[in-house]
């Protein structure tokens, strides 16, 4: 059953004041959001799409001689999608002129390359600065304000900062006036064609070297009561708030009006120096490891995140009221190194704050992580929560990390970070990539439901077991180059590999294995990825052994099951156990027998 669109706030906009048009841009296959159980899809010409992404660094498409160098790289890792950074400054270089030769070179190429394309709308703010604003914007910063930090004092490592105010309301709106001449452009030579399919507004924003803004205007609304808005729907969200956010405002008392820090509790004392990094001093060891997740002193950052929130609202109602299609912002992660707010943007759309955000930017679909983290999987789990759909707009090239962000947390898309520069995609992402996008209408049919899940193992990892359609599958790590001996039901299968082998780049990780899992029928399942062993055992009542009926190995031709390879005798240890190698698509039927 499928319930159209993601969030409660995208409905609210569609319900409204577009209701018609939302229908129409449906109808005409215009990409858009859409539930489907517990998972969110991007529709894109009437059917949901598995974004196989990169992006590129920053200044890539600002020349389109430099871009024919990419594309055919892109086309040779098996991207489907590639993520494009729109430079504002480039964009429009004198006020109200606008340059749409980038873009359209830009969508030209990626039609003629069967490609798709995401743009980032690098504006207001990239990594918290301000560095893609015009030349323009830049020299006023009396019309356009610069934040300030330590209340203007030069302390070590705090000077001056290039950083637009949010409280610059002229800021603003030039920037959604450029973005909506943006969006108005893609309408026009995209509305038909979709290669556009999302966008990024703005970069990783918020508060660098201070947790917030100490501008005059800033420090006003700071001493001033928290908005109504914001708390009305922290009253009408209480049970559902974010855990690590309702534990904040519990902690004070769940006040529903009051001053910032009346609410959220005191922000960052005057002589707290906020360092680039939070190494071990400052910080406890102990709370150096627990920082990723914790929140100091909330009132500054919820203040960023609410403003921040409220100038990418005017930005993205602008541009969605242009062409309307998904719009996501993204967060430079809380990490061991990076765990005061300021050492990280202040105020971006972290998990702690998500709360803040809905309130604030009820336009801004997707809330996404640029996710580096070796929790990858907490992260996941941390940006799906209260149906969040989960868009990874820069990775690393892990592909077991794309794997389980498909099969297990339903993502829209996984797109590794710099893809034409220092990370390129190598075999063994666009193998996979290649296995993901072969299975993705089977995944897609089922995703939200529990019919499709992924696991993932690393070398030493007790087995694991997951129950989907009508048996317990008990996966144990293999290695994903390993041989399988003639051997019976109970014994591992073949030795590990050496310690950075099948990893693409050995810094970022181990050999980890990977599986996408899917249940198609009673006795049937898919599998794609590999290093495991699998051993099936029945929940429905019948005959308790299970035996491996028919194992095809096999590819997906233009939709349809080709089998390039039958497994029995040594390649199955004569019929009695399932081994997955690396990126294989193996169809198995099973059978039971008393
Ligand atoms: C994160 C930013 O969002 C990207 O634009 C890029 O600057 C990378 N960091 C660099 O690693």
């Amino acid at each position: 059953m499928r319930v159209r669109l993601t969030s409660a706030f995208a409905v609210l906009l569609c319900v409204a004041s577009m209701t018609l048009a939302c229908a129409a841009q449906e109808a005409a296959g215009v990409p858009h959001l859409q539930r489907q159980g517990s998972a969110t899809q991007l529709i894109v010409d009437g059917k949901p799409y598995l974004a196989m992404a990169g992006e590129l660094s920053n200044n890539a498409a600002t020349s389109l001689e430099n871009m024919d160098t990419i594309w055919p790289k892109l086309v040779a890792g098996n991207l489907n999608t590639a993520l494009i950074g729109v430079s504002w400054a480039q964009f429009e270089p004198v006020e109200g002129q606008y340059n749409y030769v980038q873009l359209d070179g830009v969508i030209a190429k990626a039609r003629e390359n069967h490609m798709h394309v995401i743009l980032i709308w690098f504006a207001s703010w990239k990594n918290g600065t301000s560095s893609f604003a015009p030349y323009w914007v830049k020299k006023d910063y009396q019309r356009f304000p610069r934040i300030q930090i330590n209340d203007g004092k030069t302390v070590s490592l705090s000077g001056p900062l290039e950083l637009l105010s949010t409280f610059g309301d002229e800021t603003r709106d030039a920037d959604a006036k450029a973005f909506g001449a943006l969006m108005k452009h893609v309408g026009e030579v995209d509305g038909t064609e979709h290669t556009v399919l999302m966008v990024q507004v703005e970069n990783e924003v918020g508060v660098l070297r201070d947790t917030r803004d100490r501008s005059p205007a800033a420090n006003r609304a700071f001493a001033g009561p928290v908005p109504a808005k914001l708390m009305q729907y922290l009253e009408a969200h209480k049970d559902s708030l974010i855990p690590e956010f309702r534990d904040v405002w519990a902690a004070n008392g769940y006040k529903n009006s009051g001053t910032w820090e009346e609410v959220f509790g005191p922000g960052k004392p005057a002589d707290v120096v906020i360092p680039v990094q939070t190494t071990s001093p400052p910080m406890s060891a102990l709370e150096h490891s627990n920082s990723w997740q914790s929140l100091h002193w909330p009132s500054d950052e919820i203040f960023m995140a609410w403003n921040y929130a409220l100038y990418l609202q005017k930005v993205v109602e602008t541009g969605k009221a242009a062409y309307n299609i998904p719009m996501f912002v993204n967060g430079w992660l809380q990490q061991p190194n990076h765990a005061w707010p300021g050492t990280y943007p202040s105020g971006g759309p972290l998990p702690e704050v998500h709360d803040v955000w809905r309130a604030g930017a009820p336009s801004v679909d997707i809330l996404a992580p640029d996710l580096y983290l070796e929790y990858f999987d907490e992260v996941c789990e941390r940006f799906t929560r209260n149906g969040n759909p989960l868009f990874i707009p820069e990775t690393s090239t892990t592909p077991a990390n794309a794997i389980v962000a498909v099969g297990k947390y339903n993502t829209i898309g996984f797109s590794p970070f710099g893809i034409d520069g220092n990370r390129p995609i190598g075999a063994d992402l666009a193998g996979t990539y290649s296995m993901l996008e072969q299975l993705a209408p089977m995944i897609l049919a089922r995703q939200g439901t529990d019919a499709v899940t992924a696991v993932r193992m690393s070398q030493g990892d007790a087995p694991k077991s997951i129950k989907l359609g009508n048996y317990t599958l008990t996966f144990t790590y293999t290695g994903r180059n390993s041989r399988l001996p003639p051997q019976t039901k109970g014994q591992v299968a073949g030795p590990p590999p050496p310690p950075g082998a099948g990893s693409v780049n050995p810094n970022e990780g181990p050999p980890e294995a990977a599986v996408v899992l899917i249940a198609t029928g009673a006795d049937e399942y898919y599998f794609g990825g590999g290093g495991m062993r699998v051993d099936f055992a029945p929940t429905t009542p019948g005959p308790g052994n299970v035996g491996l009926g028919d194992v095809q190995e096999g590819k997906f031709v233009d939709g349809k099951w080709v089998v390039t390879r039958q497994i029995a005798g040594d390649d199955d240890a004569q019929g009695e156990i399932l081994v997955l190698r690396s990126n294989n698509i193996v169809r198995v039927t099973l059978y039971r027998y008393p």
